[in-house]
């Protein structure tokens, strides 16, 4: 029961990461606010989860950072914990990329972040020790070929979570971010299963030559989240199996 008492927020908690994250959470104690889009089947996702609320909207709506912080409000009457995991990808070259592709990353990537962690602090400092964990991504350092806008919102994620902890660091809220690697999910998934040569060289480029599961950044998160990390800000903890050790 390592987050007893806390209250967290979850985002793209229907899938994946965010799933698993929302599940271990209330697991260890938590009260938690999982937030998806719409017909993604979260409520089913988090059936017979007792501690686990759902909220049906896109992060990136018009009003919605502030609408979500409203509703965990108003459930838990505090808010110890913000998990900014929502992410889409996208894949093309920068030359031929649609400004719909660009700014739809940027939107939910990292607009939506900024504006949830924006409206979350003054909660997050009433907290006593808030905590925000924003999920970025090992290509936050990294690239490879079509990834240009998918790096910037990562990179991004990784820059705003840094002024974060600095600016939030005395009143005892800490900030950090996930770098997942290959992880299996509904992102990667689906792909994976199409083309399972593809999967084979993200397994065997890790240190550990396996794909990540969803539960191995859910334990990540878990110790962000917890008291057991209260020293740690500003950091990107990568969770990876060691993908990005070799150049
Ligand atoms: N899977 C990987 O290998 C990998 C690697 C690095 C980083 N990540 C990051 O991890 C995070 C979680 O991704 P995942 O791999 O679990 O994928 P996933 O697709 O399984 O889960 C992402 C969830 O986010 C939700 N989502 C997307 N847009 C949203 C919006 N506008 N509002 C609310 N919810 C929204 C989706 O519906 C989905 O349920 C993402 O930020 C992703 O970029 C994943």
């Amino acid at each position: 029961m390592r987050l007893k008492g806390k209250c967290a927020i979850v985002t793209g908690a229907a899938s994946g990461i965010g799933a698993a994250s929302a599940t271990l959470f209330a697991e260890e104690g938590a009260r938690v606010l999982a937030v998806d889009l719409p017909g993604k089947g979260l409520a089913d996702v988090h059936a017979g989860q007792g501690n686990i609320l759902t909220r049906e909207q896109s992060v990136a709506d018009d009003g919605a950072p502030a609408a979500i912080i409203a509703a965990a409000l108003d459930a838990f009457g505090r808010l110890d914990i913000l998990m900014n995991n929502a992410g889409v990808a996208s894949n093309a070259l920068a030359a031929e990329m649609k400004d719909a592709d660009w700014d739809r990353t940027i939107a939910v990537n990292l607009t939506a972040p900024f504006k949830l962690c924006r409206a979350a602090i003054p909660h997050l400092i009433a907290s006593g020790a808030g905590r925000i964990i924003n999920v970025a991504s090992v290509m936050a350092e990294g690239t490879d070929y079509g990834l240009a806008a998918y790096c910037a919102s990562k990179a991004g994620v990784a820059g705003l979570t840094r002024t974060l902890a600095l600016e939030l660091g005395k009143f005892g809220v800490t900030a950090n971010y996930l770098m997942p690697g290959a992880i299996r999910t509904g992102m990667t998934g689906p792909l994976w299963d199409a083309r399972p040569d593809v999967a084979e060289i993200w397994a065997k480029k890790s240190a550990v030559r396996r794909l990540g599961r969803p539960l191995d950044l859910a334990r990540g998160a878990l110790f962000l989240a917890s008291d057991d990390s209260e020293f740690v800000t500003g950091q990107g903890l990568a969770v990876d199996g060691g993908l990005m050790l070799r150049v």
